[in-house]
C-alpha cells in the first residue's frame, strides 16, 4: 500500500454505490432509506438515512471484516504507523475495554495511573485484572492531577515484577503528557505490554510541535477517540496495534467480546472520511488549530485574574510534554469556580465549554474551529472578568487523594452491598464508583475504602454543582458499600 492509497475512501465509496444502486432493502434497520421515519428524514436528510444500513457482502462486517472495512481499516493503520487498526462504534470506552481484556487474565496485575477513565474500571471489572495503581502528581496550584512521573512508575514495576502491562494517558483530558517512550522501554525490558488511552491524542500525529503519539514512542496498543479531535463523529474511534496477524486476530476476539453486531455504517464511514482528510491535511489543519490555541492562550492571559496554562508547566512534576491544543484555563483569579464559569458562558454568552472543575475550565480547540469562535470566547472572558475583579487565591485546594483499594474491583462489584450515608460511610469499602462527569475519573472505586477525604471531596463537589455520575443515588446521599 502506497502513500497515494490514503487519497481513497473504500468503505465510503462502497456506501455511495449501494445507495446509487438503488438496491431494494429488505434488511434492516427498519426504517427502509428513511421512508419510516419521515420527520427524522426530514431533518438529517436523505444521504444519511440511505447510508444507515447493516452489514452484507459488498459493505463487509463489522465483526470478521474481510472487505472495505478491513481496507478502510488498515489505511488507518498505516496513516498511524500500526500493523492493523479495527474500527469502534462505542468510542475509546471500547477501545479501553478490549485493549484490557485482550492483555489480562482474570487475577493478572496491570499498572495504571489512578486517574484513569471510568472505562478503564470498567474493564478491570470486565476482565477480573488487578489494578496497581500509580497516584499521578498533583498540581496544586492549577487543582489538577498531572501524568504519572517515569520515577513513580518504575517503582510499581519494581514492586509488581509480574505486571502483565502499562496503562497511559497520552495526553490527559488537560493535556499533560508522560514521558511514553521511556516508560515504553522499561516496560518492554520487563514483557509488559504497554497499552495507551489516546482519546484526547488523535491529532497528535500530525504535528511535530505536539508530544509523539503513542505509536511513535513504541507502543503495543493505542485506543484513539477520532471523533474527539480527528474530526469524525461522536462515538467513533479505532483501536490501533502492533503485532502480527495472529496476533490481530485474537484482539479480533476480544473487541467482538462487547462490539455490537449492528455498527453504524454512518459512523464507519466518518472514519473513513476524517482518515483520509488527516492523511492528506492532517498537518495543515492541526497546526492551524494549534495556531489559534496559542493566540487565545497569549490574549487570555493579558486578562487579569485569568490563567490560560500552556506550555510552560512543561518539566513540572508529572509533566513531560504538553498538547497546547487543550485550552484550561484557571478562573480561581475571579472568585469563580469552573462549573459557575461554564454556566455564565453558556447562559450569557451562549458559548459551551468542553470540561469545568472546582478551579478551572477547559476549551478544546480542534480542526473545526475558527478565529471568530475563539474571539467570541475571548471577548466574553474579558467580559466576565471586568464584572468579576480580581480575587485573593485561597490557598487550599482539593485534589483527589490516593485512595487504598481493598478488594478487586470485580469482586467488589459482585459483592452483597447495603446503601449507607454519605456522610457515614467513613471506614467502608465502597461497592461503586462516583466520578465527576466529564472528566469522568472517579473520585471513588469499587473496592477502595472510603475516607473522611474522599466523603469531604465528593460534598465539596455536589455543593458546586458538579454534575456526578455512578451510584445507585442519583443524588449522592447514599453510597452503596460493601456488607450485608
Ligand atoms: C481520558 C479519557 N479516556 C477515555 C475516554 C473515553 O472515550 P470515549 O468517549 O470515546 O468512549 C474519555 C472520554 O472522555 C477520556 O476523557
Amino acid at each position: 500500500m502506497n502513500i497515494m492509497d490514503q487519497n481513497s475512501t473504500p468503505l465510503f465509496d462502497a456506501l455511495k454505490k449501494y445507495v446509487d444502486d438503488g438496491v431494494i432493502p429488505f434488511h434492516v434497520p427498519g426504517h427502509k432509506r428513511g421512508r419510516g421515519i419521515k420527520e427524522l428524514t426530514q431533518f438529517l436528510g436523505q444521504n444519511t438515512m440511505a447510508i444507515d444500513v447493516n452489514g452484507m457482502e459488498d459493505l463487509d462486517n463489522i465483526c470478521n471484516p474481510i472487505g472495505v472495512i478491513k481496507q478502510s481499516a488498515q489505511l488507518l493503520a498505516q496513516l498511524y504507523g500500526a500493523d492493523h487498526a479495527f474500527f469502534l462504534v462505542n468510542g475509546t470506552s471500547q477501545g479501553i475495554h478490549t485493549m484490557i481484556l485482550n492483555t489480562c487474565k482474570p487475577g493478572d496485575e496491570i499498572i495504571l495511573p489512578r486517574n484513569a477513565h471510568k472505562s478503564t474500571i470498567g474493564a478491570m471489572i470486565l476482565s477480573g485484572a488487578k489494578p496497581v495503581y500509580v497516584q499521578p502528581e498533583i498540581n496544586y496550584e492549577l487543582g489538577i492531577a498531572m501524568g504519572m512521573s517515569v520515577e513513580s512508575v518504575e517503582r510499581a514495576m519494581e514492586r509488581h515484577p509480574n505486571a502483565v502491562g502499562v496503562f497511559i494517558i497520552n495526553p490527559t483530558y488537560y493535556g499533560v503528557v508522560s514521558d511514553l517512550k521511556r516508560i515504553t522501554k522499561m516496560a518492554h525490558e520487563r514483557n509488559m505490554t504497554v497499552l495507551v488511552d489516546e482519546a484526547h491524542g488523535s491529532h497528535l500525529k500530525f504535528s511535530k510541535q505536539l508530544p509523539p503519539s503513542a505509536m511513535d514512542c513504541g507502543a503495543d496498543m493505542s485506543a484513539l477517540s477520532l471523533h474527539k479531535t480527528g474530526g469524525s463523529l461522536t462515538q467513533s474511534s479505532a483501536l490501533i496495534i502492533r503485532g502480527d496477524e495472529a496476533y490481530a486476530n485474537r484482539v479480533k476476539s476480544s473487541i467482538n467480546l462487547t462490539q455490537t453486531t449492528s455498527a453504524s455504517y454512518i459512523l464507519m464511514a466518518s472514519l473513513d472520511v476524517a482518515r483520509k482528510q488527516l492523511a492528506l491535511r492532517g498537518e495543515e489543519l492541526v497546526e492551524r488549530s494549534l495556531e489559534l490555541a496559542r493566540y487565545a492562550r497569549r490574549r487570555i492571559n493579558e486578562i487579569p485574574g485569568l490563567y490560560a496554562f500552556g506550555k510552560e508547566i512543561t518539566g513540572t512534576p508529572g509533566s513531560f510534554d504538553f498538547d497546547e491544543t487543550k485550552l484550561g484555563i484557571h478562573v480561581r483569579g475571579l472568585g469563580l469556580t469552573g462549573y459557575k464559569m461554564e454556566a455564565i458562558l453558556r447562559k450569557k454568552y451562549n458559548i459551551q465549554i468542553e470540561l469545568s472543575d472546582l478551579y478551572n475550565i477547559m476549551a478544546i480547540i480542534s480542526l473545526g474551529d475558527t478565529k471568530e469562535d475563539v474571539d467570541a470566547l475571548i471577548r466574553a472572558l474579558e467580559d466576565i472578568a471586568g464584572q468579576q475583579g480580581v480575587h485573593k487565591v485561597a490557598n487550599s485546594t482539593m485534589v483527589p487523594y490516593k485512595p487504598k483499594l481493598v478488594v478487586s474491583p470485580r469482586d467488589a462489584f459482585y459483592s452483597m452491598k447495603r446503601s449507607v450515608k454519605l456522610e457515614e460511610a467513613e471506614g467502608e469499602i465502597s461497592g461503586e464508583m462516583i466520578m465527576a462527569y466529564p472528566p469522568g475519573i472517579p473520585a471513588i472505586c469499587p473496592g477502595e475504602r472510603i475516607t473522611k477525604e474522599v466523603i469531604e471531596y465528593i460534598q465539596a463537589l455536589k455543593r458546586e454543582e458538579c454534575q456526578l455520575q455512578g451510584p445507585d443515588d442519583p443524588y449522592i446521599n447514599y453510597i452503596k458499600v460493601l456488607g450485608q
